[in-house]
């Protein structure tokens, strides 16, 4: 087989930025053969309530008029069930809860989740998506640290789902195979989605590697094989979201490295090389395209298109350029993913 046609596909999970860095990354959604997106709240300030979430929109929209931008709030104590409604009825289609510290710009996010039920209620009525950064914090005392803040959440994930089983829920880019084993073991209502990073690395590739370092980081080679495994078996409540979030090289480069890996220019070509690297190639339209709609219930989109992937070797770019002439803001270059190393597919046209 050396051609695969699909419709363009629903990335769960994506992080645009402000400013000159935005302005880069929002057109090249589509350029990955994207036409449906997640919006993460993180900006700074945060995407703390409706009006803002339908400001981001707009910049979004203006930007790359025939992506459908899904829009989140960033879960604060502000939040009321009642800006919930009024976010229902302006298309805000989720809340986004960062515990405190563990991430980029997660400085305001939540130390307990008791305190959000209220809300938890109103978006189980309004039929809003809880996305859950699934990381506790670092604490050395209580030995917990990168390497099992995810696996330590996931007590988390199951008391709110039993609070709230109606409430639809999704564990954000997983990494262990417990969280999988987790997911799979609750209710319909609890989705999960997946990267295209974590299905390529372990905690090898990003351990002094910092274009590869992202929260959560990546784990064992077992983690990685039951990530791969439930994409293989075709499982409808894992999906894609990248988690694509770029930083400035400068940023990934510094003392303290950013978290954060960019693939949204190359999502497909990206996709298809790694899973068919696992032998799952046949699962990528479900994987990638049909079940984060599904888990969504997306109904109406501005636009889904035909891509068409060709079997051809070429090396992914050393670095996409942001900011420069007639653009107001910062300038730099992204390292993507996997810069430089050779991809077994390459998007030949998108309609
Ligand atoms: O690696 C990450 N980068 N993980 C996150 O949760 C946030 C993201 C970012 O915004 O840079
Ligand atoms: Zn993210």
């Amino acid at each position: 087989m050396d051609t695969i046609t699909l419709p363009t596909a629903a990335d769960m999970h994506i992080h645009l930025r402000q400013g000159s860095l935005m302005t880069m990354v929002t057109p090249a959604v589509a350029e990955g053969g994207v036409s449906i997106c997640y919006v993460m709240p993180n900006l700074q300030p945060t995407i703390s309530n409706t009006e803002m979430a339908v400001a981001y929109k707009a910049e979004l929209e203006a930007l790359a008029p025939k992506v459908t931008f899904l829009m989140s709030l960033y879960l604060n104590p502000a939040l009321t069930p009642d800006e919930i409604r009024k976010a229902a009825k302006a298309g805000v289609r989720g809340v986004k809860s960062y515990p405190r510290g563990v991430t980029t710009n997660s400085e305001s996010g939540i130390e307990s989740y008791d305190i959000y039920y209220p809300v938890f209620q109103a978006m189980e009525e309004e039929g809003m998506v809880l996305n859950l950064h699934g990381e506790i914090p670092s604490d050395a005392d209580k030995n917990v640290c990168v390497m099992n803040a995810e696996e330590k959440f996931l007590g988390h994930l199951k008391d709110i789902h039993l609070a709230f089983p109606k409430l639809k829920i999704i564990l954000e880019h997983a990494t262990t195979e417990a969280a999988v084993n987790m997911v799979k073991s609750l209710g319909d209502t609890v989705g999960c989605t997946i990267t295209v990073h974590h299905l390529q690395l372990i905690v090898d590739d990003w351990a002094g590697k910092c274009h590869n370092f992202c929260k959560p980081v990546a784990k064992y080679p077992s983690d990685r094989a039951a990530l791969r495994n439930v994409i293989k078996e075709g499982h409808p409540r894992f999906f894609l979201g990248t988690d694509s979030a770029p930083h400035p090289s400068h940023k990934k480069e510094g003392p303290d490295s950013c978290a954060g890996v960019f693939t949204t220019p190359l999502v497909l070509p990206y996709l298809a090389t790694i899973l068919e690297s696992f032998g799952a190639l046949d699962r990528l339209r479900g994987f990638a395209c049909d079940f984060g709609r599904a888990f969504y219930e997306v109904k109406n989109e501005k636009w889904v298109g035909e891509v068409k992937l060709v079997r051809e070797e070429w090396n992914t770019p050393q670095k996409y350029s942001f900011g420069g002439e007639g653009i107001v803001g910062e300038k730099g270059d992204v390292v993507p993913f996997m810069a430089g190393k050779p991809l077994g597919w390459k998007i030949a046209s998108i309609n």
